[in-house]
């Protein structure tokens, strides 16, 4: 997501942004911008749609020149990609850069521009501009600590004031921000391979702490403590490590980014009252079923959606694969709605099925990660997944959070339509917030995972089986193992194995059985006795305490509502697919013949 870079030292700080954000690219982006205090005194900003070239094409021949200035990277969240859209944003004496999403900022714009503020863009960014200009009465850390407070979300700050020539504000919040220092000078930034061509010497920046950078200097503030020393730290990483933010591969990055992305996706969504997708669909009583449609991980997301929606809002749901829905000669009803499920927004498939859904005149909704993308525009309503930027060819963190997407839209029509009671609606409501936290517990046992993939990366085939949720989770399981390790394996509907797979299973064949709901639970257990009868080597994976003596190994789930639990339980099998593939030696980021985004049929 977002790059942030800041800059004030003796150098030309348009040069050093440019350098530094390029180095930020890996992060993903699709506009860019800088704004520098020139040297008589006022502040320039230049931006553009697209990559850092276009921007460079815009500042031209060096017309603006100066030592102090902020850029950015955006990755579009509020707004498409647009030169209007792409920070920094300025309102007032305030100009800055801003990484995160802000949850509340709908409601802090309607009362700013009750105050007279007027917006240009449609971001969540301008609206923190014109926060800390409105409470800017010569004190900027006062001004910034006050906006601050107000803000709820996530946020990496970047800020200049029209009067504090040669003075860059920073401070962050569930976003990273790191403080390089030089000599003379300092270049605040993302991610730390922004500066390691310059310096290895910086500051971590703690939250809710300033950093007042001024004249190739920097003191830090917080309210506790005033103005006060931090250690300064040495980086010893390699650049081309630190692009994946010092992990070996974007797969193991990106599976460790949940915690943070699925914060991302559902809080934003819940209002403090309880109530769901609130900005995103104003009306849902026009949707009497629901057609999910998707290519890969994106249709076993809306298998889960399926099971979810229809338990708990009776709303009938349809999933079917894009390339099949397309040609199938679909039969719509009234009150039919098209969900389309995306992380790039440009599978040709699903794309075709949204001008399908317009020629029919169809609804539809999209639930896309990448903002401005094809299917994001051509949808009448778009959900986003607000993943980030995701690298590797195999889904990780965008499958997770298109299942919380489903998740919340299911909350929602379960709630519109009156299916759940007030308690059970607050249970799961109160269960989609502790996901976060739940899935960096589940991300502890990493080295579980691990010693699972080294015992069973030799087999020949796999299985993966469970009922209801869990087996739309099988689905998911069993490709993420197949796409990156390639190594054989099946999804099946636990119940169904005696119809003709339970053939297969042989002494020694490694079966991961799902159970995550009670209520099937005594049903998968004996099919899974079934399998551990002909010599299967279990691995169980559950929160549910079941008799033993049927598996072989047991994955243990945190405890947490079953409701939501795949979210969850799919994480240990994205973790045990990539160590598997790391032992075949496989290229886990870059799998052969796959593509990350399916642009053809
Ligand atoms: C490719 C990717 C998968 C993805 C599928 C659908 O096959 O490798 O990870 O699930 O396309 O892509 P989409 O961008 O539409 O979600």
């Amino acid at each position: 997501m977002c790059g942030i870079v800041g800059y004030s030292g003796k150098r030309d700080a348009v040069k050093i942004l440019l350098s530094g954000l390029s180095k930020l690219e890996y992060r993903g982006y699709d506009s860019a911008g800088i704004a520098v205090c020139g040297d008589s005194g006022a502040v320039e900003i230049r931006k553009s749609k697209g990559r850092l070239t276009e921007l460079e094409k815009k500042l031209g021949d060096g017309v603006i020149t100066g030592h102090v200035g902020i850029g950015h990277t955006r990755w579009a969240t509020h707004g498409e990609p647009s030169d209007v859209n792409s920070h920094p944003h300025k309102s007032g004496m305030v100009t800055l850069v801003h990484n995160g999403i802000i949850e509340n900022y709908v409601k802090l714009r309607d009362k700013l521009k009750t105050r007279g503020k007027s917006f240009a863009s449609d971001t969540d960014t301008e609206v923190v501009a014109a926060l800390i200009d409105r409470y800017y009465i010569g004190d900027a850390v006062e001004a910034i600590f006050t906006a601050a407070a107000m803000l709820r979300g996530s946020y990496a700050l970047a800020v200049m004031f029209d009067d504090r020539p040669g003075e860059v504000y920073a401070i962050r919040k569930d976003s990273p921000l790191v403080v390089g220092k030089g000599a003379d000078e300092i270049i605040i930034a993302s991610d730390i391979p922004a500066f390691l061509s310059e310096t290895r010497d910086y500051y971590l920046l703690d939250e809710n702490e300033i950093a007042v950078v001024k004249d190739g200097g920097v003191k830090f503030y917080d309210y506790v403590k005033g103005f006060h020393e931090k250690e300064l730290m040495t980086a010893t990483w390699d650049v081309e490590a630190a692009e994946k933010g010092g992990y070996p591969h974007f797969m193991l990055k990106e599976m460790h980014e949940q915690p943070a992305t699925l914060r991302d996706t559902v809080f934003p969504r819940i209002s403090e009252s309880g109530k769901i997708l609130e900005n995103e669909l104003k009306d849902t009583s026009f949707i009497k079923q629901i057609r999910i449609v998707g290519c890969g991980s994106a249709m076993h997301a809306g298998l889960l959606g399926k099971a979810f929606i229809e338990k708990y809002a009776r709303v009938p749901v349809t999933v079917d694969i894009a390339s099949e829905f397309r040609y199938s000669s679909p039969v719509f009803n009234e009150g039919d709605v098209i969900v389309l499920i995306s992380q790039s927004g440009e599978t040709a498939d699903s794309l075709a099925v949204t001008k399908l859904a317009k020629e029919k005149g169809i609804k539809t909704i999209g639930i896309v990660n990448v903002v401005g993308s094809s299917i994001a525009r051509a949808v009448d309503n778009v959900v986003y997944t607000n993943a980030g930027p995701e690298i590797a060819v195999a889904t990780t963190k965008a499958y997770t959070a298109q299942v919380a997407v489903l998740y919340l839209l299911g909350l929602r029509l379960a709630k519109d339509r009156g299916t759940i009671d007030d308690a059970r609606y607050g249970e799961i409501v109160a269960a989609m917030r502790a996901i976060p936290e739940k899935a960096a517990e589940v991300l502890t046992h990493e080295d579980e995972y691990k010693r699972l993939a080294s015992i069973y990366q030799g087999a020949h085939d796999m299985f993966f089986i469970g009922r209801g949720q869990d087996s739309a989770l099988c689905c998911e399981g069993s490709l993420k193992l197949k796409e990156i390790s390639y190594m054989h394996s099946e999804a099946y509907a636990a119940g169904e194995l005696k119809h003709g797979t339970i053939s297969l299973i042989t002494e020694g064949v490694p079966v991961v059985a799902v159970a995550t709901t009670e209520a099937m639970l005594e049903k998968t257990v004996s099919n899974v006795k079934e399998v551990s009868a002909r010599g299967a080597a279990v691995i169980f994976v559950s929160q549910l305490e079941a008799e033993g003596g049927f598996y072989k190994e047991k994955i243990v789930l945190p405890t947490l509502d079953e409701a939501v639990m795949p979210i969850l339980a799919i994480i240990p099998m994205q973790l045990f697919a990539y160590y598997v593939a790391i032992a075949r030696g496989c290229d886990v980021d870059k799998p052969r013949n796959l593509a990350k985004s399916v642009t053809v049929e």
